[in-house]
């Protein structure tokens, strides 16, 4: 899908990624709507675009879907349908063992992180098919690939991401509607810098030198735009971490050995104990 004159909907729009999202599909000429629970880092973001583009910042809390049904009649009445769709808004918890966490914590960062996705498809997805076009951009992230221990939470939502993003591709790819998923490594954001995210329990020299070296976001929404503009499943911008996600598959790969029922599917199996 080309981008020009397209109306783009960015969850998150008030954050690092997704300000870097609309400031590349505002190259493009697309129209941005930066829709965020903090009303005023949305409204921020939205005046930072460049000169000429149409654009307007929306309150939205991606787990109400009432606050997704207000959203989405404002949106619409200032620009029509909404073509991309980039379900980007998300939270991160401490690094702790998951045992230790406020189950509380647990049902919030679920209730964001995959059901806010699931909640932006329900509200716009049907509306792409009828019409047979649109593109739909899930965020999740390398977490959502290989897991971090301490991470557990915010890994399990972002797999959940994967696995909601791939079953839907399968499910609206006859309807004309692409769906990409992103998953970013450390990039700069207000998210990447506070104290509850990085890699892990680590000497503080190495961390703030990782924290030094992030991804800017402009980098990743420009990897987004190439992959609506070529429908691409996966958008994957920092393959550094390519080796560490060749070893988990090839664990799991080497779990694929012999039947545990031997005989199975070879029809010898159907009296067998
Ligand atoms: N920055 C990274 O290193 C990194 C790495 C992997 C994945 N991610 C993912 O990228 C996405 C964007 O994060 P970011 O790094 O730009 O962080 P960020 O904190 O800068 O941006 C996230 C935005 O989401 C908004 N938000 C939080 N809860 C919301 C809700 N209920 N409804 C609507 N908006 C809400 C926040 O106000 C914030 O502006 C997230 O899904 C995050 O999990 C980030």
């Amino acid at each position: 899908m080309q981008i020009a004159g397209r109306t783009i909907f960015i969850t998150g729009g008030g954050g690092g990624i997704g300000a870097g999202m609309a400031q590349a599909f505002a190259e493009q000429g697309g129209r941005i709507i930066l829709a965020d629970i903090d009303a005023g880092f949305a409204e921020a973001e939205a005046a930072k675009l460049p000169a000429g583009t149409e654009a307007m910042a929306l309150p939205i809390d991606v787990t109400s879907r009432d606050s997704w049904a207000q959203a989405k009649a404002a949106a619409e009445a200032r620009f029509g349908p909404v073509d991309i769709l980039c379900n980007n808004a998300g939270i991160a918890s401490g690094f702790a063992p998951l045992i230790d966490m406020d189950p509380a914590d647990f049902d919030r960062l679920v209730a964001v992180n995959l059901t806010g996705v699931y909640n932006g498809i329900a509200c716009f997805a049907r509306a792409m098919v009828d019409r047979g076009a649109g593109h739909i951009v899930n965020t999740s992230s390398m977490n959502g690939l290989n897991p971090f221990g301490l991470f557990a939470a915010y890994s399990a939502s972002k797999f959940g991401v994967l696995g909601l993003s791939d079953s839907l591709r399968q499910e609206l790819a006859p309807h004309g509607v692409g769906v990409s998923t992103l998953f970013p490594g450390l990039t700069r954001s207000r998210m990447s810098q506070s104290d509850t995210v990085g890699p892990g329990a680590m000497d503080p020299a190495r961390l703030a030198q990782i924290r030094a070296n992030m991804m800017e976001p402009i980098w990743l929404g420009r990897a987004v735009v190439r992959a609506v503009e070529q429908d691409q499943p996966y958008i994957i911008t920092h393959p550094e971490y390519r080796d560490d996600l060749a070893r988990r598959f090839d664990t799991i790969l080497a779990a694929f050995g012999e039947p545990a029922q031997p005989g199975y599917r070879t029809g010898a199996s159907a009296t067998g104990r």
